[in-house]
């Protein structure tokens, strides 16, 4: 009765892997408890998903190696990994929502978010290439469009490219302030993209040293019409969640990275303490820093113990 805060199932989205092979799961060594799942899998994950109350599903590609190239051409085919996904889970389960990431990385031979020229990363040409991504994904069914590759100015371009479309409908959810981060760990061996990772992802990630610097970033991707802003990693990062929400009027969500959920996992593996109420605790901790929404790769399990 006095709680100030309260976790519900709806504040809750799910990343998910998606593998090429339909029916096949598989266990990533770094993050365990958390499977790249074939697209028959992942439909009935989400439909279950769906039945728990989780708002929503952020989609992510296990490109095969064949399949990687300098310009990550894969990222805007019709046919591709996340365009198959989205109509799959849209037919088998309507009311969750579908978030697709904007990014090269699973789709170029280097591992970077975008065009490299050497090792310099092309801010304008790379923007060209995602417009045709998030094009490609909101043609396919996607309700949210998530770019987080982090170039300068990818926000207007893409609202600019969904208007033309049509896809006016369509919002965009930026990785507003997103760090670069070693807690990103787990995730580049789930997708895939660290063995290929040449280099680091400083020239276009933020310093974990700055706040004001997230405020401005924050700020440029409202100006140019993020409908919502996320914060990137999560917990060592709440003080830019609390200042992002005081300071502006928009849906601020935060993801506990990869290396985040994993580090509960091995710590509760070694006996350190209980998985799931360090996941609640920590999940918690996201709602009183003024989160509206939490991407979690533990959303299946919170929102199974919310219901219990
Ligand atoms: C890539 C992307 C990353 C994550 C989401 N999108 C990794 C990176 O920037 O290298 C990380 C998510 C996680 O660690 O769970 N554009």
């Amino acid at each position: 009765m006095v709680a100030e805060n309260l976790l519900t199932p709806a504040d809750l989205i799910w990343p998910a892997f998606i593998l090429e092979a339909a029916d096949k799961t598989e266990d990533i060594a770094t993050m365990p408890g958390v499977q790249r799942l074939g697209i028959e899998k992942l439909v009935a994950r989400a439909k279950e998903a769906q039945e728990l109350g989780v708002s929503a599903i952020a989609l992510f590609p296990v490109v095969p190696t064949s399949k990687k190239t300098e310009g990550g051409e894969e990222s805007f085919n019709p046919m591709n990994l996340i365009c198959n996904a989205t109509k799959r889970i849209k037919e088998a389960a309507p009311e969750i929502g579908i978030i697709t990431d904007v990014a090269l990385d699973p789709y170029t031979t280097h591992g970077h978010d975008g065009l490299l020229d050497d090792d310099k990363i092309l801010n304008d040409e790379t923007i060209e290439v995602l417009c045709k991504q998030a094009l490609n994904q909101a043609k396919a069914g996607a309700d949210i469009i998530a770019p987080s590759d982090m170039m300068d100015g990818r926000v207007a371009a893409i609202r600019q490219a969904l208007d033309a479309e049509g896809f006016e409908d369509v919002a965009i959810m930026s990785y507003a302030a997103k760090y670069a981060s070693c807690f990103y760990g787990p995730f580049r061996d789930a997708v895939g993209s660290k063995s290929a990772l040449k280099g680091d992802k400083k020239t276009y990630q933020m310093s974990p040293a700055n706040t004001d610097e997230a405020i401005r970033e924050v700020q440029l991707d409202i100006a140019e019409g993020a409908d919502m802003v996320m914060v990137k990693p999560g917990m060592p990062y709440l003080d830019i969640v609390r200042r992002v929400k005081e300071r502006f009027n928009v849906p601020t969500f935060a993801y506990q990275v990869s290396g985040e959920y994993a580090m509960l996992r091995h710590a509760a593996d070694q006996g350190c303490f209980d998985f799931e109420t360090s996941l609640m605790e920590s999940l918690l901790g996201f709602k009183r820093a003024g989160c509206n929404g939490i991407l979690t790769y533990g959303a299946l399990d919170a929102a199974k113990l919310l219901k219990s």
